[in-house]
């Protein structure tokens, strides 16, 4: 018998991304039950018995199990963050034509299972997975969405909220466009509490464009720097995935940036890329259209042209 309002999420791959967010999600007692899957069935085994040692500490109950694909037929939510990821040197372009591979396998057997919820994608490069997500499965596009930029504008956030010595929760501003190289900060529409940034810098000689640039590159470039301390970045995507699926599961039409897919909006078309947008139990509600200016309305069409260049080596219909 189907389950009855039991919140289910299907990971698939668990390395270091998807065990993180294993542990966040069991941490913060969003989901019901959680299916690990991977190629590597011993390392989901061992996730599995591992996070199971801690459920007891658990805020709230959750079924932990090694799963097959099957597993996903009654899912709610599955997340994908299987595939190859950065080594020291690598953008997370290089990575489709590995990944793009993986993910027509992995997509076609979610569907086989009879799966009718949403898709999560986490693996880079994110905005082209997600696009290759949404054609492989055949969902419409509400249901597909991708972690987009929420990493990269927490933390914008997070050094805006060093910079200004506020709470990270008081700062307003979002990084669009790709998750990757080109992604950009709307600096037109930052605020500290409602304040805009623009203005405090306009008012106050304490605080200087130059270092706003500079918080901007640390941004853009904190994964190359992450990686190579440590190999790999995945506590804050973590969190981060955790974030969308609390949205999802609880129905809370909170506004995340994601990708997804544009229809029109920001005068662009065909395409999933990093946008703030109303998340909540049937997927992507609405794309929020934010008033760029001139600047960042060029910067985002150029991350739009960079992202399909290369859709369209792997997909007819988009020019
Ligand atoms: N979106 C983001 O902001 C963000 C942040 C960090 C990492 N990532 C991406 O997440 C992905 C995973 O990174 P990671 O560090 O966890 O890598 P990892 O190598 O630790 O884990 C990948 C896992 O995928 C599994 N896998 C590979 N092929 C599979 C298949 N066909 N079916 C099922 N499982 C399969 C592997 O066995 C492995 O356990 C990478 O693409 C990385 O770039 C995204």
């Amino acid at each position: 018998m189907k389950k009855q309002c039991m919140n289910r999420v299907a990971v698939i791959g668990t390395g270091f991304v998807g065990s993180s967010y294993a542990f966040a999600l069991m941490n913060q007692g969003i989901a019901d039950e959680l299916v690990l899957i991977d190629v590597n069935k011993e390392k989901a085994k061992g996730d599995v018995m591992d996070l199971n040692h801690g459920k007891v500490f658990a805020p709230k109950p959750m079924n932990i199990w090694h799963g097959d694909y099957q597993d996903c037929q009654d899912a709610d939510l599955v997340v994908i963050c299987a595939g190859a990821n950065q080594k020291p040197g690598e953008t997370r372009l290089d990575l489709v034509d590995k990944n793009i591979n993986i993910f027509k396998t992995i997509v076609d057997s979610v569907m086989k299972s009879g799966f009718d919820g949403v898709f999560l994608v986490a693996t880079n490069p994110v905005d082209i997975l997600t696009y290759a997500t949404w054609k492989f499965s055949g969902l419409p596009k509400e249901r597909v969405i991708g972690s987009g930029t929420i990493l990269d504008t927490a933390r914008f956030r997070f050094l805006l909220s060093e910079y200004f010595q506020v709470a990270p929760t008081n700062v307003h501003a979002y990084i669009i466009g790709e998750h990757g190289d080109t992604e950009l900060p709307v600096w037109s529409h930052a605020e500290i509490g409602s304040i805009p940034v623009e203005q405090i810098l306009a008012q106050n000689n304490n605080y200087k464009k130059e270092d706003l640039e500079n918080i901007f590159i640390n941004v853009r470039d904190a994964a190359y720097q992450i990686i190579e301390k440590k190999g790999a970045t995945y506590y804050g995507i973590a969190m981060g995935l955790v974030r969308i699926t609390r949205a999802i599961l609880h129905n809370e039409n909170a506004i995340l940036t994601v990708s997804a897919y544009l229809d029109g909006q920001y005068n662009e078309k065909n395409v999933y890329i990093g946008v703030p947008a109303v998340i909540n139990r049937n997927g992507i509600r609405e794309v929020m259209e934010l008033k760029l200016n001139e600047t960042e309305q060029q910067q985002f069409h150029h991350s739009v042209t960079v992202l399909k260049d290369i859709l369209s080596r792997h997909f007819d219909e988009v020019k």
